[in-house]
């Protein structure tokens, strides 16, 4: 039995949290595989409710869970979400983006990951006001980029792809943090000399991403950079609707969509579950991983294919081409799983 603490959200967060709910008990019901869910409150309504965004009872009930799903948070997602990632130092945020058939995609061979280093940066919060200026600092470390490069090369290694590691930075510029980004990454690829390794410019990446996404493998870059590429990468295979993301650390992990709360949809039943349901499918291959537990490597596979068998036969929701709302798709994932 796993247990699981399931941050539900606001906006689209909670509609998309039953999805995930509907999930987890078919799968309860029909494999050999038992999950725990405890709901949990923390945003932009536990702001309200409680006055905290990440209420105290939300963080211990976490610490004590095998791992995290959050649905997306409103505007007090850096007082949820940034602060969570510090705090468990789930320092690698890995964002994949890969073509599938009847997907509004660019091309369809992109097969790609963002490892984006998740604890550092601009996103420390560390900003004042000097006179009539406001300043922000950037914090880039020796240890976390290294330590960030490494898990970028592992998992170049076990992807069965180009074997590619792109370190993207912007060194001509910010000398001395990105300079340290870049030399770090540099100093880790010796260590594997079976992967390709390469340094491309933030910018140059941006328009690479549209121009030749296909020669992506492994992107590895610092926080606010892999913010803004992995939304660019998820429109470049058809859109934020089927983007998972993980958050990783050595011990704990949480998962959660890449994208946001979405309130211009919110409460109109039409937001696609996929992303939280492939970050879903993250999160088994990281407990199968963990606990060597060959069972939710099998329900992750299951999982995955009965997503992307339904959208291939046309089966979608309205931002990818479909007219399915968000709970007949969920039941028909239910149905085929
Ligand atoms: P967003 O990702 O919520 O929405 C961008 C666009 O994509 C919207 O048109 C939305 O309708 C669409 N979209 C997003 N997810 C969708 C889904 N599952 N199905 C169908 N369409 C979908 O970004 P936005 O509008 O910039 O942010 C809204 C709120 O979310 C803000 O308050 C922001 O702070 C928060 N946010 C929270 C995050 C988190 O909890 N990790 C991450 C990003 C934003």
């Amino acid at each position: 039995m796993y247990k699981i603490s399931l941050i539900t959200g606001d906006g689209i967060g909670p509609e998309i949290s039953e999805s995930a709910i509907s999930v987890l008990n078919t799968i309860n019901d029909k494999f050999d595989l038992k999950f725990e869910i405890t709901k949990l409150s923390a945003g932009d309504k536990a702001l309200k409710d409680t006055g905290k965004a990440l209420p105290d009872e939300t963080i211990s009930v976490i610490k004590q869970s095998d791992a995290c799903l959050k649905a997306p948070v409103g505007e007090s997602a850096a007082d949820v979400i940034v602060v969570l990632r510090r705090m468990l130092d789930l320092y690698a945020n890995i964002r994949p983006a890969k073509s599938y058939p009847h997907m509004p995609a660019l091309r369809d061979d992109i097969d790609m990951v963002i490892v984006r280093e998740n604890t550092e940066d601009l996103y420390t919060g560390k900003e004042f006001r000097v006179g009539d200026s406001a300043v922000a600092l950037r914090i880039i470390s020796k240890a976390a980029s290294k330590r960030i490069a490494k898990y970028a090369f592992e998992t170049a290694k076990q992807r069965n792809s180009k074997k590619k590691v792109t370190c993207v930075h912007k060194s001509n510029v910010m000398k001395i943090t990105d300079g340290l980004f870049a030399k770090a990454c540099t100093d880790v690829s010796k260590d594997y000399p079976e992967i390709t390794f390469e340094e491309m410019y933030v910018d140059a990446c941006a328009m690479n991403l549209i121009r030749q996404p296909q020669e992506f493998d492994v992107v590895v870059t610092t926080n606010l950079f892999g913010d803004i590429l992995s939304d660019e990468s998820s429109q470049v295979v058809g859109g934020l609707g089927m983007a998972p993301a993980a958050n990783i650390g050595d011990s704990f992990a949480l998962f959660e969509p890449v994208h946001g709360a979405a309130f211009d949809i919110a409460g109109q039943n039409i937001a696609n579950p996929s992303s939280f349901l492939l970050s879903i499918k993250m999160m088994f291959d990281w407990l199968g991983a963990k606990h060597n537990d060959s069972k939710c490597f099998e329900v992750g596979r299951k999982l995955e294919s009965t997503i992307f068998d339904l959208v291939k036969s046309g089966v979608k929701t309205k931002d990818i081409g479909g007219d399915m709302s968000t709970t007949e798709f969920t039941k028909q994932i239910v149905d085929n799983l």
